[in-house]
């Protein structure tokens, strides 16, 4: 694994980038007095708020407070994890990363390695894309055709053709200097072991590129043009593929458009080219295997919202229950799963067709939420007059509710569940586990991710007890994005809570709304030293985890869930807490009697 990356060479590299330059290449951006400004990407504006400052180096949007250095901006535009945007600016300047402690041969003949393999596949690649266009490709061609598919489709998702021969690939790679033996580690060649022959994987069949987000070819996938079996083959396992992290159609969605809210998880490749010809451009497909939690969260570091969809069908159905309880788990606040059953039969490729854009479109829009698709997930095949049923109805939801990270939506859901149950909430709360720590904060070297040997983040482990509680999370949204202090209302009742975080929280506030600050260092500053400073540092450091545009909705959400915790017991409530101490005996006092037969009466 390389080492990190040391901190002098980060300061070295910003001194010497230019913001403006960097900013300037993805944004349109016009000098208006010292500054530069322009339409903010982070959120859709029609009047630019977004400036670039030269002096502070820094850019800033009065729009929604993105904020922050060149490094930053990739980041937050490219979706680069802080090693990746560090490579890329030292790549432009010409600079060489260092790694501390990556003098290690092993570990420089694994980075050589890798380059070469990407390198290869992307020989590859242009290689089966020209094959298309020769002669050999016409039925290829019109296999695509018939499938009506444009060239401008096919050239975006760079779909190529694999000649019916069973040594193409290996000879053109061959007479490129290509080793056979790096052939067949990334997957190009089947070596059999006992013949010691080695020969093209993908032969006479339509060639899909599987790409990450940057555009660099992992594998491919193939699909036969008549009905020969497998119908898709796609590439093995491979150093730098690998199936249950990589989801086809992300890079030409990305580039479709930068700045996605919403995507769409679907089976297949040709539901996304499918899609993306009927300029539905936001699907991605896993690759033959069941979503998995590593593509989840890959999707959630660029969009709000997934909504999966699925063949009307029983497999379709038991697709959906396994994408429910992948997905239950992520679902942190701000963060939107919906779940679309296509009619039996159909997939998006042959709907799409069938029906057009619009109505596809609509569909979509109707997506079940999550919380409605559970409940009724749960309800299948049971008669809920009956109590047995009612019990296991309401123990398979809770148990689902037991996966839901700490927050708005866990609450919401408990909620709901007493409703539908009518059982009390707190005999709900009661059985569920008690909540994870909350002050759980990662370690100061989290921001910097280890790469593995293909350049791409290592996976996330899973921090035990590492859900913020809903204040700290409250709080955490403040110190990233302290711009957002503008929408909070103006009386503090709802974080007038006696612990740490809600404490804070009002004192940030206050201090924020007297200051009038928009940036985090500030913020930080301000702290700095303190019990406190470190504690907001540490919440500084820890991804959001969403994306620009869902923070306001997020913290909106927060607030009102905190007003209505903190507002007065209900009358209800009220009612039976007196009941409850006179049937246990207790004397209640002549106005609390009084308060009961006020109360009991004002409900008549
Ligand atoms: N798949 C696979 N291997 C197979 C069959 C399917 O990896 N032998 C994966 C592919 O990613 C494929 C997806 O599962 O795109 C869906 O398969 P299927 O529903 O059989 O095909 P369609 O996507 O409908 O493909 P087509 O419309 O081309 O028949
Ligand atoms: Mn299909």
């Amino acid at each position: 694994m390389a080492g990190q990356i040391p901190q002098r060479f980060i300061d070295d590299l910003l001194a010497r980038v230019d913001v403006v330059e960097v900013v300037g290449e993805r944004v349109k951006l016009k000098k208006a007095g010292r500054n530069h400004s322009g339409l903010c990407p982070f959120h859709q504006e029609k009047s630019p708020s977004f400036t670039v400052s030269a002096d502070k180096q820094f850019y800033h949007c009065f729009g929604c407070g993105a904020h922050g250095n060149a490094l930053r901006f990739l980041m937050e535009y490219d979706k680069l994890r802080f090693p990746e945007a560090v490579e890329q600016l030292a790549s432009r300047m010409g600079m060489e990363v260092p790694r501390e402690g990556a003098d290690d041969p092993r570990a420089q003949a694994r980075e050589k390695k890798r380059k070469e393999g990407v390198n290869l596949l992307e020989m590859s690649a242009s290689y089966f894309r020209e094959r298309l266009k020769m002669p050999e490709g016409k039925a290829a061609r019109e296999y695509l055709e018939g499938r009506g598919l444009s060239d401008e489709v096919r050239e975006t998702f760079g779909i190529g053709y694999a000649p019916a021969q069973w040594e193409a690939l290996k000879r053109h790679l061959g007479s490129q200097g290509v080793d056979e033996s790096v052939q067949i580690e990334y997957g190009l060649l089947v070596h059999h072991e006992d013949s010691g022959r080695s020969y093209d994987r993908f032969r006479d069949r339509v060639v899909f590129p599987i790409r990450d987000i940057r555009g660099r070819t992992l594998g491919f996938g193939g699909r036969v043009m008549g009905d020969a079996k497998p119908k898709y083959l796609n590439s093995p396992e491979t150093p730098v593929f690998h199936k249950g992290r990589e989801l086809y159609g992300l890079y030409e969605a990305r580039q479709a458009n930068h700045r996605l809210e919403r995507l769409l998880i679907v089976e297949g490749y040709m539901d996304v080219v499918a899609l993306a010809q009927f300029g539905i451009r936001n699907a991605v497909a896993t690759l033959g295997t069941a979503t998995t939690a590593d593509h989840l969260r890959r999707l959630f570091r660029l969009v709000s919202e997934v909504v999966f969809c699925f063949d009307g069908d029983k497999a379709g159905r038991q697709a959906a229950a396994r994408a429910l309880e992948t997905v239950l788990p992520e679902m942190i606040d701000g963060r939107q799963a919906r779940f679309l059953f296509l009619p039996e039969g159909e997939d998006p490729d042959s709907l799409v067709r069938k029906e057009g854009t619009e109505a596809f479109e609509d569909r979509v829009t109707c997506a079940s939420p999550l919380s409605e698709f559970l409940f009724e997930h749960a309800a299948q095949g049971r008669d809920l007059a009956q109590l047995e049923s009612r019990e296991r109805y309401a123990s398979q939801v809770l148990a689902a509710i037991e996966k839901l990270p700490q927050g708005v939506l866990k609450s919401l859901m408990l909620t709901e569940l007493s409703r539908r149950t009518g059982v009390e909430q707190s005999r709900f709360e009661a059985l569920l586990a008690p909540a994870p720590e909350d002050n759980d904060v990662a370690p100061v070297d989290e921001f910097f991710e280890p790469v593995v040997e293909d350049g791409e983040p290592a996976p996330r482990p899973r921090r035990s007890g590492g859900a913020l509680g809903l204040m700290a999370r409250t709080l955490q949204l403040l110190v990233h994005e302290p711009r957002l202090v503008e929408r909070l209302p103006e009386s503090l009742d709802w974080c007038g809570g006696q612990d740490e975080d809600a404490r804070l929280c009002r004192e940030v506030i206050t201090l924020l709304r007297a200051g009038g600050y928009s940036s985090a260092q500030v913020l930080l500053m301000h702290f700095h030293g303190s019990e406190d400073g470190e504690r907001l540092a540490a919440l500084a450091r820890r991804e959001l985890l969403i994306p620009v545009a869902a923070r306001a909705a997020e913290l909106d959400g927060l607030v009102s869930y905190f007003q209505r915790a903190s507002q007065t017991p209900s009358r209800q409530e009220e009612i039976d807490a007196l009941l409850r101490r006179q049937q246990s005996g207790e004397r209640l006092s002549s106005e609390e009697r009084g308060r009961l037969m006020e109360l009991l009466a004002a409900g008549r």
